[in-house]
């Protein structure tokens, strides 16, 4: 790889996204990363190193992601785990929790190609991000499951549409993650070992093998509309 190419992350100053950023970085890209705490990605940026940019950016707002794009001259790669959603029981759910993973994770990574697209390469490359729990849902995920479902028919659409352009799908399951670090504690151990009983390798995701696995995707030249599930056997089991 090669510091004439530019990865994007929308959604890179944590987690899965920045580790994916950090190993671009590691080996050769220029990095480019968004998010919307500012705080955040200064701290990011200073782990990544010189070379690194960051803008803030909502990707549920197209207004602000047109912003975010208006700094880049051109994406060879573009990543976008950058979501913030609820997740509620079917039953019970108020309008805006059942719509929030299609508002936020689907439509925010929706738009953000979309903002991408004056900008990406000839032969750029796309990964998006959905979760294990779209083809293996849990209780209380309906909607969460279906937008999963949705992400991963979108990049079967738009790496058709947008061809020579290569579009795939990072599928994780539960991953140790910033995220789950941020939850209490108690919560974050029910889940996890719940997770454990789940899978075929009885372990909770690593972000390195996730970011591994999405770096991958971008990299792989012959990879498109593909659906990759980094799940240790969630979906199998
Ligand atoms: N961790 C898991 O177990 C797991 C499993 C399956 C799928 N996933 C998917 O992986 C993605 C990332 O997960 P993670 O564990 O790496 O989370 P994380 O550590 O919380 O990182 C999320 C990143 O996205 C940014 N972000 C959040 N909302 C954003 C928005 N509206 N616009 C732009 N950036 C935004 C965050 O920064 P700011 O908060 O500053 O914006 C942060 O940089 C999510 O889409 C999640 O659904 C995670």
């Amino acid at each position: 790889m090669s510091r004439d190419k530019t990865l994007v992350v929308i959604g890179g100053s944590s987690g899965i996204g920045f580790r994916t950023a950090q190993l671009a970085a590691e080996r050769g890209l220029n990095v480019v990363i968004g998010g919307r705490s500012q705080d955040r990605l200064d701290s990011a940026l200073a782990r990544l190193g010189a070379g690194a940019r960051g803008y803030t950016v909502d990707s549920a707002s197209r207004e602000s992601l047109a912003a975010f794009f208006g700094h880049l001259d051109s994406v060879d790669m573009l990543f976008t785990p950058g979501a913030s959603y609820r997740v509620g029981s079917f039953a019970d759910s108020a309008p805006e929790v059942a719509e929030s993973p299609f508002t936020h994770k689907f439509w925010g990574q929706y738009w953000a190609v979309h903002a991408a697209l004056p900008k990406l390469t000839e032969r750029a490359s796309v990964v998006l991000m959905s979760g294990a729990a779209g083809a293996r849902p849990v209780k209380g995920g309906a909607a969460y499951a279906a937008c999963n479902a949705a992400v991963e028919g979108l990049a079967r659409g738009l790496a058709t549409e947008l061809a020579p352009r290569r579009v795939n799908v990072i599928a994780p399951g539960t991953v140790d993650s910033d995220l789950w670090r941020r939850r209490p504690a108690e919560l974050r151990d029910a889940a996890f070992s719940g997770y454990r009983a789940a899978t075929l390798l009885g372990e909770v995701g690593r972000v390195d093998d996730v970011a591994d696995a999405a770096l991958f995707l971008l990299t792989n030249s012959s990879m498109t509309g593909s659906t990759l599930f980094a799940d240790g056997g969630y979906v199998l089991r």
